[in-house]
Order: C-alpha cells, then structure tokens, then sequence
C-alpha cells in the first residue's frame, strides 16, 4: 500500500506517525514545503518543494501511483487539489474545493449554515460592495458596537480581525472591511461573541460524521493568552474526550452541528464529503456558537488526537473514502494530551533565530516530538526555521500528568527558543471553569 502526503508542518508528522502505526504498513510518498526530518524518516521519499505547484504534485502522484492521497494543509485543499488527484484516478482523504469552501469561504459558511437552519452563527452579514452607510449601522445598532470583521478567503488564520483587540474603531473596521473587499471581494461582518472556545473535528464520510475528542487551542503568543494571534501556541484533551469547562450538553450540540454541517454540504455541493472536518466553536451564554469551519486536521490539534487513535488510521481513511465509517473503526485511548509548542524566541513577530542550532531530548514513552519548522544538517544536527519548530505532546491519565510531562521535556530542549509554560496548568484549566460558571450563572 501507497499512501501520498502533502505536508506543510508538524500535522503531518503526526499523520505520518499514525499511518505508519496501521498494520497495513503503507509506503509514504511525502510532499513537504520544508525538509521536515520527522516526516522524511516515515517516509520513503520526500519531495522538497511548493505544495501549490499542482502540476509537479500530479506528477509525483502518476509515477508513485498511492493508492490514496492524505492533503494536511488548507491551501492545497482550498485551491481543489483533491479535484485533481481524482482526475488521475487518486482519491484523497481531503473535500473537493467546492466543499472545501466551508473553511476557504467564511461567507459561504455562514449562509450554509442559515440556508438549512443550522442556528448557531452569531448575527452576520457579508458584503461584496462598500456599503458603508448600511455597515456603520449594522455594527452600531445591531451588533451594538462589538464585531468582527472576516478576511472572506484564506489567509493563514489571519484574517480575522475583533473589535476591542485588533480595530479600536468603527472606523478602523470600515477601513479593513475595505481592504477585504479590495483583495478577494467579500467581507463578513459579525457579532462579536463571549465565551470559550474549543474544537471538535469529526472524521466525515458524506453523512458518516465520526468525533474525535475535544481539544482547546491557544492562538495567542504569549502566557495569560496575551499578544499576536499564531498559527496556535498549544493545546490538550481530556481522558473523558471532553473538556474540563464543558458540559454533556455542549458536547451534544458540537457534534450535532458537525453532522448538520456534513449533511448540508452533501446537499448543497451535491457530493460528499470526505475528509476531516473541523468545527471551532465558542462555548457561549446559552450554548454553543460556530466560530469558523476548517476542512482538514487542525495544528496542533492533530499532534493531540492522532496518538491516542488506538484503531488503525489506514482503516479509517479507507473508510472514508469508501463511505463505509462507522464508530466502529474510531477509538481513541482514555487519556489526557497537553501539547506545547516549541517556537523560535521571536515567533511569531520576526525570524530572527532561523538556521540557528535546536537540540531535543530524548522521547520517552508517554511522550510525542513532532516536528514542525526545523531543518536537518547532514552532520544530523537540527536548526530552526522562522515557523513553529516542534510539539512536545504530554500523554498521561489526567491533564496536570501530562502537562507536567510536556514541560519537563520543554525545559530540556536547548536553543534560543520558547513556549507557553502555562497551557495544561491547573490555574490555566480553573480560570475557563470560572469563567464559564460566571458566564452562564449571570445568565440564570
Ligand atoms: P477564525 O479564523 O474564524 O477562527 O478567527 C480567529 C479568531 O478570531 C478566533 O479564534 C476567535 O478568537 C476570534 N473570533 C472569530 N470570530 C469571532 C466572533 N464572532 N466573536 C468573537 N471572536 C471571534
Ligand atoms: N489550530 C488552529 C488551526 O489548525 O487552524
């Protein structure tokens, strides 16, 4: 068995990983934008080139001939790679571009989501002119003066901009609301929501929507969840598959969502999905909102779910692909996972420490390195890039175990890096308790 994977980061070191645990011990052709070492050892050839450059991917594809394709990243995906495998008889565990519209377009995800019911959106409205009388209204009479305005295209998780913490005015969003008009047509303006986010990304086979366990991100760089948005600083599960600030019922409604949305998508593309899909949700007030949809593994979210899969993942993307996914095929052990993120000093503001040397302990057993960012010299030693480096996954019984665990091996790593101490901390974890409480007591 062949199998061809389009990386771009540590994601896919940990698709790779558990790939590479299935019983059916499939070959691994990796596509890679940088010479990730921990996938080129899972691998038994590694291409080091642009994962946009779709006709050398195609050919790599016609000579390897996989007998599936596995894309990580959002781009390929959005710009309908997984339509062009097919075309050369090459199904892949990643949505076709018209359904991968769900995280490439925000408008099209929040009308999908209106057109067939799906009440979990905060109030919107998207616009592809400036209509800048009818926005100024918008934001100060309905939304009451707290909005969001959304980048309506891919744009490496940055495209969202919140009033209070990126635009101090109304001005200021009109202004971005324009700039987003000028550059890929469309703008989402919304309701800025409070509440605690999560994720719940469900494995989905057209109507065969299967959960993963929740995971919480944490995008901003710095400890106490201050400074620039990243790509995410880190993450953890909890054994129970759910979070600590969650209850039975938030669960419930996510994954009731997840399914809606499958269905929808089938409806409205007239085809499949097939693929992960990946539901970001605010724990709200009164429930549970949609903060955006992605069509693929979330980073880190990936490095803490795939090594808990204790059913063969090979299985599973044959499944998928062959609309036979069952809850059967998908288990996952009952533990904890933190991840913290390994990134160089300067991240994400500058590059300054690339090339400069990283070194890493050993993995122990209840522990994962997955690298990211990081190149490898001939003489064996690892450097960094100017992206995330590597994340170190803690995997014990409860969250304090493994976070415990994951910093241990943080502090071991040597060079002019960082990471967020407090991801995982039992501080960290009672503040979202209390928060939510607080939230949802005021609303009793
Ligand atoms: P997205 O790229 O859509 O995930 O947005 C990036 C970040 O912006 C999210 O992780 C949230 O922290 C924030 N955000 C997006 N939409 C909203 C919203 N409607 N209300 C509050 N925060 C939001
Ligand atoms: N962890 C956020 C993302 O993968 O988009």
């Amino acid at each position: 068995m062949r199998v061809l994977l389009i990386a771009s980061s540590a994601r896919e070191h940990a698709i790779a990983d558990a790939l590479s645990r299935s019983r059916h011990h499939p070959d691994i052709i990796s596509v890679c934008t940088t010479a990730n070492p921990g996938i080129r050892n899972l691998s038994v050839s590694q291409h080091v080139q642009s994962i946009m450059d779709f006709d050398s991917v195609l050919e790599i594809a016609k000579k390897s001939k996989p007998d599936f394709a596995f894309i990580g990243p959002d781009d390929p995906i959005g710009g309908g790679l997984a339509d062009l495998l097919a075309s050369i008889g090459i199904p892949s565990v990643a949505p076709k571009k018209t359904l991968a519209r769900i995280e490439a377009s925000k408008g099209f995800a929040r009308n999908l989501l209106r057109k067939h019911g799906i009440n979990a959106s905060p109030l919107f409205r998207v616009y592809t002119s400036m209509e800048r009388k009818d926005m100024i209204n918008f934001i100060d009479h309905d939304l009451k003066g707290a909005f969001v305005v959304k980048y309506d295209a891919l744009r490496g998780g940055k495209g969202v901009k919140v009033s209070g913490e990126h635009l101090s005015s109304v001005e200021e969003g009109i202004q971005y609301a324009k700039e987003c008009i000028r550059e890929c047509g469309s703008v989402v303006l919304e309701e800025k929501l409070t509440g605690i986010e999560f994720s719940l990304l469900s494995f989905v086979s057209g109507t065969q929507v299967v959960d993963m366990p929740a995971v919480q991100d944490h995008k901003r760089a710095y400890e106490g969840d201050t400074g620039p948005n990243t790509g995410g600083m880190g993450t953890y599960t909890d054994a129970n598959h759910s979070l600590p600030f969650l209850s039975k019922e938030d669960i419930r409604q996510a994954s009731a969502i997840n399914r809606h949305v499958a269905e929808a998508l089938q409806e409205e593309c007239g085809e499949p999905y097939r693929g992960v899909l990946y539901g970001g949700f605010m724990a709200v007030v009164d429930g549970i909102r949609v903060i955006e949809y992605n069509a693929r593994l979330g980073d880190p979210e990936a490095l803490n779910i795939l090594p808990l899969l204790s059913s063969d993942f090979v299985d599973i993307c044959q499944a998928i692909l062959q609309g036979a996914l069952t809850e059967e095929l998908v288990s996952f052990e009952p533990l904890a996972t933190v991840c913290k993120y390994i990134t160089p000093k300067s991240y994400p503001v500058s590059k300054e420490q690339q090339g400069q040397l990283v070194t890493f302990p050993e993995e122990p057993e209840q522990a994962r390195i997955f690298y990211g960012d990081i190149t490898q010299h001939p003489d064996g030693s690892l450097h960094l890039g100017g992206s995330r480096t590597a994340g170190i996954v803690g995997i014990a019984p409860t969250i304090a175990e493994a976070e415990h665990i994951a910093e241990e091996l943080c502090h071991q790593v040597s060079g002019p890096v960082r990471f967020r101490s407090d991801i995982g901390t039992a501080a960290l974890i009672q503040k979202r308790i209390e928060t939510m409480r607080a939230l949802r007591n005021a609303n009793k």
